[in-house]
């Protein structure tokens, strides 16, 4: 189809995993409309597209659902940080359900029997601890939605007060170093704000609780930012590894679980890339007096091969990679280990779910599926997947 836009009336049925409203037009094309809420009935100026899937923007809201609610960002609707800042909280609840379940189902192959448990944020704004913004030309900010382009903003509501705090700050008197910048707080409210992209460690140590545990960091090194769950989201983890003999972990940061683990296994093998986490960990573990973490600082790609995993005989595999999932060729290797349990973290349900359909064949079965409520405002879905070695014949 080409030519101008056609104008619709469509009513928005659910939310899509990027965030966007979803509705379907009379001749059966899906169309995805960004700041709508399930429920909305709206004319919708659709761009020529597709025959199955169109793009299309609200151009007069004829009767608002009842799981709106007011924005409370002076920014929204032009940063690309919030997208579901007029969404009801429930509503939100509900997305983030139904956006991991359709990712197993549809992309992983597998039916769940039930909607999966989704663990809500405490509170909806004022839960972030860690965030990552742009300084250009001395404007402060986020990327606007689907662009490049600064929305400048001193201020960001889902930020712990301190944090924010540290933002207005750097907006006030923007740095002259232009790039990322990582602004993030410790428990005790200590903030780092750090240039990311230096090869050297940052000066900045930030110190964070959960389950028990004391986990210390550098400035810029990954680690979980709700601060309001992430005790919940490391009980999680540590209840599903379980406990027993051998515990391999991939992707492991600065330790967040490894330490929790440590207390629950005999040997641990901890895989991490990046030498400053890598190096953070081996503290970590130090301070908590524990020797039985054996640390593998490399790409897990290549660790797998070696020795300490090829000799590890794991009872449970632990694996929290980035948004992108397991590299090509992971899956396999990580079936070959032959550990009891996988207990898999994301932050992306696509990705999961594409490895989880990889892993299934290897003789797994998925047993449970929860997802965690870490970013409120966004369209974000983390979610923790335990699978099971199934009994051999
Ligand atoms: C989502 S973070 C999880 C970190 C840790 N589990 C935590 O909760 O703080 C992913 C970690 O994997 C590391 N990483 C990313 N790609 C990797 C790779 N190919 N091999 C090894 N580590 C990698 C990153 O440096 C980061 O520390």
């Amino acid at each position: 189809m080409s030519g101008s836009p056609q104008t619709l009336e469509l009513r928005i049925d659910s939310l899509a995993a990027g965030g966007d409203g979803v509705g379907r037009a009379a001749d059966g094309r899906v169309v995805f409309v960004p700041v709508t809420a399930p429920g909305d009935r709206a004319r919708v100026a659709v761009e020529p597209g597709g025959a199955r899937f169109a793009r299309g923007r609200v151009v007069e809201l004829l009767e608002p659902a009842t799981s709106r609610t007011d924005p409370v960002c002076a920014v929204f609707g032009s940063c690309g940080g919030c997208v579901w800042q007029h969404v009801a909280r429930d509503a939100q609840l509900e997305a983030r359900r139904t956006i991991l379940r359709d990712a197993i189902e549809r992309i992983g192959g597998i039916r769940l029997d039930a909607p999966p448990e989704i663990v809500a944020c405490p509170s909806p704004y004022a839960y972030r601890s860690r965030t990552r913004v742009v300084v250009e030309a001395g404007r402060v900010g986020y990327r606007r939605r689907r662009s490049r382009a600064v929305c400048a903003t001193s201020r960001c509501p889902v930020l712990v007060a301190p944090l924010e705090e540290a933002l207005r700050a750097l907006a006030s008197r923007p740095p002259m170093d232009d790039g990322e910048w990582e602004i993030a707080a410790g428990d005790d409210g200590n903030v780092c704000t750090t240039r990311l992209g230096a090869r050297e460690r940052a000066p900045g140590r930030l110190v964070i609780h959960a389950a028990g545990e004391r986990i210390e960091r550098s400035a810029g090194v990954f680690a979980q930012s709700n601060a309001l769950l992430l005790d919940p989201l490391a009980r999680a983890v540590l209840e599903a590894a379980g406990s027993g003999e051998r515990a391999v972990e991939l992707f492991s940061g600065a330790g967040f679980f490894t330490i929790g683990l440590a207390r629950r296994f005999e040997h641990v093998v901890a895989v991490e890339g990046d030498p400053i986490a890598a190096s953070d960990l081996e503290n970590n573990v130090g301070n908590a007096g524990l020797s039985q973490v054996e640390i593998v600082r490399t790409a897990v790609e290549h660790a797998l091969g070696l020795p300490a995993l090829a000799r590890a005989a794991p009872d449970v595999v632990v694996l929290d990679p980035p948004r992108t999932g397991l590299p090509r060729g992971l899956a396999p290797a990580i079936g070959a280990l032959d550990a009891a349990r996988i207990v898999y973290l994301s932050c992306d349900p696509a990705t999961l779910a594409r490895d989880v359909s990889t892993l299934v064949p290897l003789g797994y079965d998925l047993v449970s599926v929860r997802g965690f409520d870490l970013f409120p405002q966004t369209a974000h879905v983390e979610a923790l997947v335990v699978l099971e070695r199934r009994l051999r014949a």
